[in-house]
C-alpha cells in the first residue's frame, strides 16, 4: 500500500462515474453522517481501489465493491488511511472484475469552522444564534465531506439525497425532485446532475428568504439572503438574469442547468464559489441595500456575479485538466466577467478599471519570487497557492493582451471552438478536459497569427519585459529586457505585441517585438510629437522612456493630449521604474505634478495609491521633508476635491461618487485639516441619525478615516463611536468600511487596541484580515502583535489562504534589511507550507523598500525639488 503514498495524482486503476450521497447533517451538534455508493468502471487489472478522503471517519466494516457483471461483493481485506496523502486505499484479495461495479462507503464528519470541507457558519434569527451547514469544496476539500477521486478531470454525475430539519431550507447543485417529511425530519431528492468536477459539488443548508425571477429561456434564478433582507438581492439577481442572457449569446451555448440558485453565506472564506447551479458569496459580494451600499459595493457585487457566472461554462461546463491550468479558468473568468459589465453598465468604463487588475498582476510579476502562469502542482497543499494574482490577474491580462493583437470577433471565435470542443471531448471521455494548449492552437487555427508561439512566452515563464525607448539619430529604438522590481535584470524573453502611437491616437503602428531589440524609422520631430507605446495599456509589460520622450509625455498630459488610459499607464510604469532604482525620485514627482488638473477617476485614484506609498518611502528615507510631501500631495488632489464638493450631485457619474470617496480619504489621510473638520462634522450628525443625507454610503470611509486620523488614547471619543457603527450595522459591507478604517489612526496604542478587537469573537474571522493594514506610525506595534499572536493566528487561519493577508499587510511595509532579517528569522522556525511563497514575496518587498529608501537618501537635490513642488502646486 506504501506505494500509493507522496504521489500527486490518483492513480486511475478504477474511476467514478456516478455518485450516489445521502447526508444528514445535524446543525445544532455540528456533526453530519453519510454514505455514499459510487458507480465506477475499473479499467485495469488491480486489487486496489484508491480514492480521496479527509477528516472523515470512515466506517471500514461498511465498505463493499459489487460488481455489475456478475454480482458479486467484494469486501476490502485491507483498509488504510494516509492522512497526509488525503487518500484512503481499499485493498482486496483478488484482482477486481474489470468493468462497471459499485463501491459504498458510510462515514461520518464534523461541521469545522475553517470555511472548507463542509463547515459550519453562524447568524441570528430573531436574536437567537443558529448554524447553517455550507460546502467550499475548491480547489480539493469535496474529500472532507465524502469520499471521492477529488480531482478536477475525474468528473461524474451526481445525485445526492439530504435529511435535515422539517423547517430548514436545504439547497444543492440540482432541483428538487422530491420531499418527503417524517415527523421532523425531512428527506429532500435532488435532480442527477450532469457530469461535473466533485470542486463544484455544492449544499446549503439554514433558513434563508430568497427573491426570484427567470430567463426568457425559463431558467429560474433565485438569490437567497438573511431572513428579512429579500431585498438585498434583487440587485444580484437583476445582473444574474442578464448575465445568463449574455452569455447565452457569447458563448453560442443556453446555461446548462435548470436553475441557479446563489446564496450569500455569513462566513466565506474568498469572494464568492462558482458552484454549479449554486453560488455561493460573501455577504458583501452579493448583497445590496439601498440606503446603505456604496457605489463600490455595487461594482463588486456585479464584478463578482459575472465572473461566477462566467465560471458556469468556462470551468464548469469545459474544466481545467489539472491545476497547473487554473489561470484559465480565473483568468478567463476574471476577463469576460469585465466584458458583461461593461455590456450592462457602460457609464461605469469598467475596462478603464481593468488597468487596477493588470497593475497589481505587473507588481506582482515584478519579484523574483513570482512564478509562471502556468505552474506545476505536485501536491494537494500547493493548490492553494496559486489562486493569486498571477493566476487571476496577469491571467486575465495576457488574454486581453492577445483579444486585442488578434481583434475581439477573431477571439470569440476561436474561443467558441475551443469550448465546444472540449465539451464533446470531456463527456465522451471523461479524462479529457481543457488544456491551455487547446485553446490555443484553436486561436491560430481561427486566426492564422503565431498564437502559441507567442503565448508560451507569457504563460510558462514568470515576469514580464520592460521596452526601453529612445530616440537615435531620428530613429527610434526599442529594446526589451526583463524588468525585476529589485533592480536586478532577468534572463526573460518575450515576444511582445507592441503598439505606438506619434503625436495622434490616429497614427498607430503595431508589430511584434520578437527580438532583443528594433530600430523602426520615424520622424520624431518637435515638442508636439509624443510618443506613446502600450496605447491603452493593454499589453503585460512596462516601458521606460528616454529623458526626452519623457519630457514630450509630460508636456502631452499638462496639455490633456492622452486617454486616460495612458495617464495611468505612465504613472504606473514611472513608479515602478522608481521603486526599482531606474528612476529617480524627482523625476516622478516632476511627473506626478503634471497631473495637477487630473479629474479621471482610474487615473486620480492610482495617483492616490501610489502617493500613500511614496509617503511611507519620504518618511522613512527623509523625514524632514515628509511635511512638504504631504503638502504637495493636498495640492494635487485639491481641485478634483473641490470641484466635486462633499455633497452628491443629482445625477452625477458612478464614478465621480467613488472618486468622491477616494478623495476625500487622502486629504484625511495626508491630515488636511479643513477635511478633517468637514468630516468629523458630518459623522456627528450620521451618529444621531444613520440614515442622514450629510453622510451617504460613499462618503463613510473618508468620514471615519477622518475620524481615526484625529483619534489618541486621549481622544478616544471619536473610535468609540467608530466602534458604536460597526455594532449596530447589520449590513456586512458598513461593518467592514468601519473595519477597513479603525487602524488609519497615528497613535500606536488605539493601533494595538484595534488588532485586539479583530481577533475578540466580534469580528468574524473572514473579515479581520481586512483591518490589519495600519497607519505608518502603527507598523511596528502591528508587527510585535503579530509575533506574540502568532499561535492563535496561525491555528485560527493557518489553514487558508487568508493568512496571507495577515503577512502581507503586515510585514510589507518595512524598509530595512535589519527588519528583513528579523522577519525571516522569526518564521524559520516556524514554517507554514500554505504560506511560504507569500512569505518569501514579502520579504522581498522589505528588501526592494530598504534598497529604494537608501538610494532616495542619495540623490541629490530631492530637498530643493521636493520644497519647491510643495510650494508651487
Ligand atoms: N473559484 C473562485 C473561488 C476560489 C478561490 C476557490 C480560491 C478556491 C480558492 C471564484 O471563482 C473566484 O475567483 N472568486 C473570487 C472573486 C472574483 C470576482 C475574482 C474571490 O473569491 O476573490
Ligand atoms: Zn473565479
Amino acid at each position: 500500500m506504501e506505494q500509493f503514498k507522496g504521489q500527486p495524482r490518483l492513480p486511475k486503476f478504477a474511476v467514478p462515474k456516478r455518485y450516489d450521497i445521502r447526508l444528514k447533517p445535524d446543525l445544532i451538534s455540528c456533526k453530519f453522517s453519510g454514505s455514499v455508493s459510487i458507480d465506477v468502471d475499473v479499467v485495469a487489472d488491480t486489487r486496489f481501489i484508491v480514492l480521496n478522503v479527509a477528516n472523515l471517519f470512515v466506517n471500514t466494516s461498511s465498505i463493499s465493491f459489487t460488481s455489475r457483471t456478475s454480482s458479486k461483493v467484494f469486501q476490502p481485506s485491507k483498509v488504510e488511511i494516509f492522512e497526509d496523502d488525503e487518500i484512503l486505499v481499499l485493498e482486496f484479495a483478488k484482482s477486481l472484475p474489470i468493468g462497471e461495479g459499485v463501491l459504498a462507503i458510510e462515514f461520518e464528519g464534523i461541521l469545522n469552522d475553517k470555511m472548507k470541507g463542509f463547515y459550519k457558519s453562524t447568524y441570528e434569527h430573531n436574536g437567537e444564534k443558529r448554524n447553517m451547514a455550507v460546502t467550499q469544496f475548491e480547489p480539493a476539500d469535496a474529500r472532507k465531506c465524502f469520499p471521492c477521486w477529488d480531482e478536477p478531470a475525474c468528473k461524474a454525475t451526481f445525485k445526492i439525497t439530504l435529511d435535515v430539519l422539517s423547517d430548514l431550507v436545504a439547497l444543492s447543485n440540482m432541483p428538487v425532485i422530491e420531499e418527503k417529511v417524517d415527523g421532523q425530519i425531512k428527506t429532500v431528492s435532488y435532480q442527477e446532475s450532469p457530469i461535473m468536477s466533485t470542486y463544484l459539488v455544492a449544499i446549503v443548508v439554514g433558513l434563508f428568504d430568497y427573491v426570484e425571477d427567470h430567463t426568457p429561456d425559463g431558467v429560474k434564478v433565485r438569490v437567497y439572503c438573511q431572513v428579512g433582507k429579500a431585498d438585498q438581492g434583487k440587485f444580484a439577481l437583476h445582473i444574474a438574469v442578464q448575465t445568463l442572457e449574455l452569455y447565452k449569446e457569447y458563448f453560442s451555448m443556453p446555461y446548462s442547468l435548470p436553475k441557479l440558485d446563489m446564496v450569500a453565506i455569513p462566513d466565506f472564506a474568498f469572494g464568492a464559489m462558482e458552484n454549479y447551479g449554486l453560488v455561493t458569496y460573501r455577504e458583501t459580494a452579493l448583497l445590496y441595500d439601498d440606503l446603505h451600499s456604496a457605489a463600490a459595493n455595487k461594482q463588486r457585487v456585479a464584478i463578482v456575479v459575472t465572473h461566477e457566472l462566467a465560471h458556469q461554462w468556462f470551468g464548469n461546463l469545459v474544466t481545467m485538466d489539472w491545476w497547473t491550468n487554473l489561470w484559465l479558468n480565473e483568468g478567463f473568468a476574471t476577463w469576460v466577467s469585465y466584458l458583461a459589465t461593461d455590456s450592462l453598465f457602460p457609464k461605469w468604463k469598467i475596462w478603464t478599471q481593468f488597468l487596477d487588475e493588470s497593475s497589481e498582476g505587473l507588481r506582482l510579476d515584478g519579484l523574483e519570487g513570482s512564478h509562471p502562469i502556468e505552474v506545476e502542482v505536485k501536491h494537494a497543499s500547493e493548490i492553494q497557492e496559486i489562486f493569486d494574482a498571477i493566476s487571476y490577474k496577469k491571467g486575465a491580462s495576457v488574454i486581453r493582451m492577445l483579444q486585442s493583437y488578434l481583434g475581439a470577433e477573431c477571439f470569440q471565435v476561436g474561443n467558441l471552438e475551443q469550448l465546444s470542443y472540449s465539451t464533446t471531448i470531456s463527456i465522451e471521455h471523461a479524462f479529457s478536459n481543457a488544456k491551455t494548449e487547446d485553446l490555443w492552437a484553436a486561436l491560430e487555427e481561427g486566426s492564422g497569427e503565431p498564437v502559441t508561439r507567442l503565448m508560451n512566452s507569457w504563460t510558462k515563464q514568470k515576469g514580464f519585459p520592460v521596452i526601453s525607448v529612445k530616440v537615435i539619430d531620428q530613429k527610434l529604438e526599442l529594446e526589451q529586457s526583463h524588468f525585476l522590481s529589485s533592480g536586478s535584470q532577468g534572463d526573460g524573453k518575450w515576444i511582445v505585441p507592441i503598439t505606438l502611437c506619434c503625436g495622434s491616437y490616429d497614427d498607430r503602428k503595431s508589430f511584434l517585438l520578437e527580438t532583443q531589440s528594433v530600430t523602426l524609422d520615424l520622424t520624431t520631430g518637435t515638442r508636439d510629437s509624443w510618443i506613446k507605446l502600450n496605447v491603452d495599456q493593454t499589453g503585460f509589460y512596462r516601458v521606460k522612456y528616454d529623458e526626452d520622450l519623457a519630457s514630450r509625455l509630460r508636456y502631452a498630459i499638462e496639455n490633456k493630449y492622452l486617454s486616460a488610459t495612458d495617464r495611468f499607464g505612465l504613472l504606473d510604469d514611472s513608479f515602478a521604474l522608481c521603486m526599482a532604482r531606474q528612476e529617480s525620485l524627482i523625476s516622478l514627482l516632476t511627473l506626478l505634478a503634471a497631473y495637477w488638473d487630473e479629474h479621471d477617476y482610474i487615473v486620480l485614484s492610482n495617483l492616490i495609491t501610489i502617493s500613500y506609498k511614496l509617503e511611507r518611502i519620504v518618511a522613512d528615507a527623509i523625514p524632514e521633508l515628509l511635511d512638504f510631501t504631504k503638502q504637495f500631495f493636498i495640492s494635487l488632489f485639491q481641485s478634483s476635491a473641490e470641484s466635486l464638493g462633499w455633497q452628491p450631485k443629482a445625477g452625477e457619474s458612478h464614478l465621480d461618487a467613488m472618486l468622491r470617496g477616494e478623495v476625500l480619504t487622502a486629504l484625511a489621510v495626508f491630515g488636511h485639516d479643513p477635511t478633517l473638520d468637514e468630516a468629523s462634522r458630518r459623522f456627528y450628525v450620521f451618529l444621531n441619525d444613520r440614515n442622514t443625507p450629510l453622510l451617504p454610503p460613499d462618503l463613510r470611509k473618508a468620514a471615519y478615516v477622518a475620524v481615526m486620523q484625529r483619534t489618541s488614547a486621549l481622544e478616544r471619543s471619536g473610535y468609540e463611536s467608530l466602534l458604536r457603527v460597526y455594532r449596530e450595522s447589520d449590513l456586512s459591507q458598513e461593518k467592514m468600511r468601519v473595519l477597513g478604517a479603525l487602524a488609519a489612526c497615528p497613535d500606536p496604542n488605539i493601533i494595538f487596541e484595534v488588532l485586539n478587537f479583530l481577533l475578540s469573537p466580534e469580528v468574524r474571522s473572514q473579515d479581520a484580515v481586512f483591518g490589519v493594514s495600519v497607519s505608518k506610525e502603527g507598523r511596528e506595534t502591528a508587527w510585535t502583535w503579530m509575533k506574540e499572536n502568532w499561535e492563535y493566528i496561525s491555528d485560527t487561519w493557518g489553514s487558508g489562504h487568508l493568512i496571507t493577508r495577515f503577512i502581507n499587510a503586515i510585514v510589507s511595509p518595512f524598509a530595512s534589511i535589519e527588519k528583513a532579517e528579523e522577519i525571516e528569522e522569526f518564521f524559520e522556525s516556524r514554517p507554514k507550507p500554505s504560506m511560504a511563497r507569500t512569505l518569501k514575496q514579502s520579504i522581498e518587498r522589505v528588501q526592494i523598500n530598504a534598497r529604494w529608501v537608501q538610494s532616495v537618501q542619495t540623490e541629490d537635490h530631492l530637498a530643493e525639488a521636493v520644497k519647491k513642488l510643495a510650494t508651487v502646486y
